[in-house]
C-alpha cells in the first residue's frame, strides 16, 4: 500500500502513511518554479506505485484542488496502479446534493462521477447528507470526525455542549457520548449567505465551559449567533468546534466572539489542531 497525498492534504497524507505503515510518494507540484502563474495545477508522482493499493489523499477546497485530484488519480492509474482509494477528507459540493429547481447540476453528483474515472472508491468525512454517498458509480463510505473533536473536548474539559442548529443534533449527541457532557441545541433560521437568526431559548450554561459543535465553520456567523447568546446567558468560556473549518470571509472576525477554536485537519488552516489521521486509518484497515 502506498500514500499519495494532493497538496493541500499533504500533512493528513504523511500522518496518515504513519499510521498505516505504508510507503508515501512524494509528488511534485510546480514543473518550474512559481508553477504556472495563470494558477493551473500540475502533478508528477515522484515514486512509484505501480501494481500497489493508493491511498489518494485529496481535499476538494478550495476549487483547484478538485483538479488537483483528478489530475493525481489519473497520473496513479496510469502509473500502473492496481487499486485506487480515494479520500476526499471534505467533500465540497455536497449542500447541492439534488435539483432543487430544473436545470441545475445536482453537484455533488458530478463530483463523485468525475472522481470514479480513475478511483475504485471514495471515503469522506461528515459530509452534508450520507444517504447521497448511496448514489455514487463507486462505493463510498462516509467516516465520522465527530469522535476526533470529542477526544480533543474531553482533554479540554468542557461542561456543555451545544449544536448550533438542529442538524447539528446528530453531531453533538456523538460526541457527548465521548466527552460525557450535557447537550443542547438552538432552533436556526438562515436569512442569507451570511446572517443567520436563533430562536431564543434558555440553556443552563451559566458558569459554564461551553463547546459549540458543527460539521461546518463556513463564514462563522452561525457560531458568532451562538456564542453571543451564550455569553448572554452567563457562560465562562466558549470554543467553536469543527470538522471542516473553510473560514472564508470575516470567518476570523466573527470569531473572535469565541475563546477558542477548533477544526480537523480536513482543511489544513491554523485552527486546524485536531488530526483524523486514526479515523481513516481505521477506515482503510476496515476496507474489503
Ligand atoms: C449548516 O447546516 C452547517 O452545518 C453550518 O452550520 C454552516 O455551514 C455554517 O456556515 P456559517 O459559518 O457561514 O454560518
Amino acid at each position: 500500500m502506498k500514500v499519495v497525498g494532493g497538496s493541500t492534504s499533504v500533512l493528513l497524507a504523511k500522518g496518515l502513511a504513519s499510521e498505516l505503515s505504508a510507503g508515501y510518494v512524494e509528488v511534485a507540484f510546480e514543473r518550474h518554479p512559481g508553477g504556472f502563474p495563470d494558477g493551473e495545477r500540475y502533478v508528477r508522482l515522484l515514486g512509484s506505485v505501480t501494481g500497489e493499493h493508493v491511498i489518494l489523499v485529496q481535499t476538494t477546497y478550495p476549487d483547484p484542488m478538485i483538479v488537483e485530484l483528478f489530475l493525481l488519480a489519473d497520473a496513479i492509474r496510469d502509473a500502473g496502479a492496481r487499486r485506487v482509494t480515494a479520500i476526499v477528507p471534505y467533500f465540497g459540493y455536497g449542500r447541492q446534493d439534488k435539483r432543487f429547481l430544473e436545470g441545475e447540476a445536482v453537484s455533488a453528483k458530478t463530483l463523485a462521477k468525475h472522481i470514479a474515472v480513475d478511483c475504485d472508491e471514495l471515503v469522506t468525512m461528515t459530509i452534508h447528507n450520507p444517504e447521497l454517498l448511496k448514489t455514487f458509480p463507486i462505493p463510498a463510505h462516509e467516516v465520522s470526525g465527530m469522535p476526533a473533536l470529542g477526544r480533543h473536548l474531553k482533554s479540554s474539559n468542557m461542561d456543555f455542549l451545544l449544536a448550533p442548529d438542529d442538524n447539528a443534533v446528530r453531531f453533538v449527541k456523538e460526541v457527548s457520548q465521548i466527552t460525557a457532557t450535557p447537550w443542547d441545541y438552538l432552533q436556526k433560521e438562515r436569512i442569507d449567505s451570511y446572517t443567520v437568526r436563533i430562536t431564543p431559548k434558555k440553556l443552563a450554561v451559566k458558569g459554564k465551559s461551553v463547546a459549540i459543535v458543527d460539521d461546518v465553520i463556513s463564514t462563522g456567523g452561525t457560531i458568532a449567533t451562538a456564542a453571543k447568546e451564550l455569553r448572554s446567558q452567563g457562560a465562562r468560556r466558549v470554543i467553536a468546534a469543527c470538522v471542516h473549518g473553510l473560514f472564508v470571509d470575516n470567518a476570523e472576525g466573527n470569531l473572535k466572539a469565541c475563546d477558542d477554536v477548533i477544526a480537523t485537519d480536513t482543511i489544513q488552516s491554523p485552527h486546524a489542531k485536531v488530526s483524523v489521521a486514526p479515523e481513516f486509518a481505521a477506515a482503510i484497515r476496515a476496507l474489503d
